[in-house]
This record gives structure tokens, sequence and C-alpha cells, in this order.
């Protein structure tokens, strides 16, 4: 039996259809009043045979905070795939961030070695990794420094990185994956996803900033390779291709059929878009679309390696524009009511 956790997530969704596609058994975490809309939706994409894959899934009320506390697992677990997680740049989420992400790590991976749990995948992100090697790329050996852009979602991944490191020195079979911006189909309000919806909805402005982009299939693909091939021990980037927001942007209004953002948002401006957003936000009390770790964040050029996966799995990576071209497709297919 395989446990997953944030099975409603993008890529637990993604993650429990595939591995449910290859007959395996799969118990999935969620909270008592997690949504099942997105994972729904992600399944009946993929085929007309979703709804009766769905219904393979025993699903467990939890919090993962709570690990030691959770019961009725259906069956003996042998296996955990760790996704869960609280990715924020709102303030007001560092507490729940730091709570969830690193002590929700910490409690699964202590529940592992209590259970003896055979494999381990735990999905961190390159955003816990460092800053570029001498060819200006980001590698798995670069370590994570606190600079002027750092976020507290990036310290807190790389703080629940560390706690399966320390899983890892006392015998836990780990493997860590590291992925860029994942594109996939799913919740169109949250992640990548509202790369779509505020570009369908009008977005005006685009950044000059840069990163990778990975499609959520190869995560799912590379996760659930490393565990079958027992590649432990170490730590994988995936990203298909390091790419301006702009480019990204502009494929996506292209597949839409929308117009393209036309207004640059330079340094200037993102900073003070924060600022007005923070003021606006304490006026209207509602959370501010904008903070000051999103408005560095968007102007940052950073490139990833994705070298080392390459060459342990011999993997070729969807490109960014194959992935668009479909997610767009789902997209406008949703909307029409299909
Ligand atoms: N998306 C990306 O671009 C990206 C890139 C790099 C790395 N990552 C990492 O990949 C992992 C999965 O990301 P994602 O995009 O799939 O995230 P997501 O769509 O936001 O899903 C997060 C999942 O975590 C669950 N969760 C949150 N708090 C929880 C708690 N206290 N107890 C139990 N479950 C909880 C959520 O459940 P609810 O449904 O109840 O909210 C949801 O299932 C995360 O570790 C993230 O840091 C993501």
């Amino acid at each position: 039996m395989i446990l997953v956790t944030g099975g409603t997530g993008l890529i637990g969704s993604h993650l429990i259809y595939s591995l449910l596609k290859q007959g395996k058994e799969v118990c999935a975490l969620k909270r008592h009043n997690s949504l099942l809309d997105d994972i729904r939706k992600v399944f009946h994409n993929y085929s007309d045979e979703g709804d009766k894959l769905l219904k393979k899934i025993s699903w467990i009320d939890g919090d993962i905070r709570n690990m030691n506390e959770i019961s009725g697992f259906p069956g003996e677990i042998e296996e955990i795939y760790h996704t869960a997680a609280v990715l924020s740049f709102n303030k007001k989420q560092r507490q729940e961030m730091t709570e969830v992400n690193v002590g929700g790590t910490s409690a699964i991976v202590e529940f592992s070695l209590q259970k003896d749990i055979k494999k381990f995948c735990f999905v961190s992100s390159v955003s816990a990794l460092g800053l570029p090697d001498e060819n200006g790329v980001v590698t798995e050996n670069s370590f994570w420094e606190r600079t002027r852009s750092s976020t507290w979602y990036s310290w807190s991944k790389l703080n629940s990185e560390l706690e399966v490191w320390k899983g890892m020195a006392e015998g836990l079979n780990a493997c860590i994956v590291n992925p860029s911006v994942i594109l996939g189909h799913g919740s169109w309000s949250r992640g990548s996803g509202m790369l779509f919806s505020k570009l369908a909805g009008g977005q005006r402005f685009y950044t000059g900033g840069m990163t990778g982009f990975v499609d959520v299939r190869d995560v799912v693909d590379i996760m659930i390779r490393l565990m079958d091939g027992g590649l432990f021990g170490e730590r994988y980037i995936l990203n298909s291709e390091n790419l301006y927001y702009r480019d990204v942007i502009n494929m996506i209004a292209l597949e839409l059929g929308v117009k393209a953002p036309s207004i640059k948002a330079g340094r200037y401006m993102t900073s003070l878009a924060w600022r007005l957003e923070k003021i606006a936000s304490v006026l209207n009390r509602k959370a501010p679309r904008i903070s000051r770790e999103i408005a560095r964040s968007s102007q940052k050029k950073m490139a990833f390696s994705n070298e080392k996966i390459a060459k342990t799995l011999g993997i070729k990576f969807i490109p960014v524009a194959n992935s668009i071209r479909e997610i767009c497709a789902i997209y406008k297919n949703e909307e029409a009511g299909y």
C-alpha cells in the first residue's frame, strides 16, 4: 500500500492517477474539509475511466502536523510520497508554513522511521536551493543562503528538506525532488494554474524575471521511477526549460486567444505595487494580491540545471510549449462547460 500526502493538490492528484493507472494500491491523506473538486477534474480530464479510478482511493482524514494521531490506514503502508505543503507569499501564513512544511515533514519522517517504511519520496523545490554556479545555473550542489529576495516559503522548504536528510541519516530510504514551477491542469485558483486564469481575465502587466518550468506529468513520472528504481540518498532538480515570464505569458495568451500583457512592470513599479497593496489590504481587510516577496521574486532571473536527472534516468522533458498548448486546451474546454 502506498500513502500519498497532499492528495488533493496539483502533484498529489496527478501522482495518484498515475499510481492507480499502474495498478498500485493507494491511500491518500486529506484534511476533513479538503475539497475533492480539483482531483475529480484531473481524473476526468485524463480519461473516461476517471470516476472509476477515483473510487479506488482510500482517503484518510488528518492533518500532517498530527501524523501520530492519524489512524485507520487500510493496510500496511510500504511507500510514502510526501507532497503536502503550504505554498504562500503572504506574511500571515508564515507560522502555518513553518508548522506544515517543516513540522509536518518532521512528523511524517518520524512516522516513517517508526513504521519501518521501505521507500520515501519527498517533494522539495528549487527554492530550497542556493545561488547559481560559475555557469550561471543552479545545480543540486548549490546550498541555500539568505538573500534580499529569499522568501519564507524557500526557508521552509530548505528546512523541510533537512528533516528528510536527517531521516536518511537514521536509515530512511528516501529520494528528494526539487521541481521548478510546475505546469499542469487542476486548480486555476492556486499555483501556476493562476497564470492561465489571470491571463484569461485580462492581465495587463508582465515582469522581467526568468525561472524554470516543468510539466507535472514529468514530475510524477520521475518520482515513481526513482522510487521503483530504489534510487535513494540524492536530490534531483526537475526542470524542463528556463524561460522569461514574458515568453511563457505570451505563449499562454496565444493559446488562449487573448491579448498578451503589454506593460512591463519594472522594479520600481512592482515595489510600489506591493506597498499600495499592503495599505489597501489593511483598509479592506483582505489578503494582499501582491506581497514584497512576490514583487522581488517576479524580477529575479534564475536558471536551473536538469543534467543530473537527465543522466540518471535518460529522461527527455516535455517541452514547455507542449505543456502550455495542452493545458490551455483543457482550460478552454472547462470554461466552455465540457
Ligand atoms: N506547484 C509548484 O509549482 C511547485 C513547484 C516546486 C515545488 N512544489 C512543491 O510540491 C509540493 C506539492 O505542491 P502542489 O503544487 O501540489 O501544492 P498544492 O496544489 O497547493 O497542494 C498542497 C496539498 O497539501 C495539502 N495540505 C496543506 N496543508 C496540509 C495539512 N496541514 N495537512 C495535510 N495536508 C495539507 C493540501 O490539502 P488541501 O486540499 O486541504 O488544501 C493539498 O493537498 C509542495 O511540497 C510544494 O512545495 C510545488
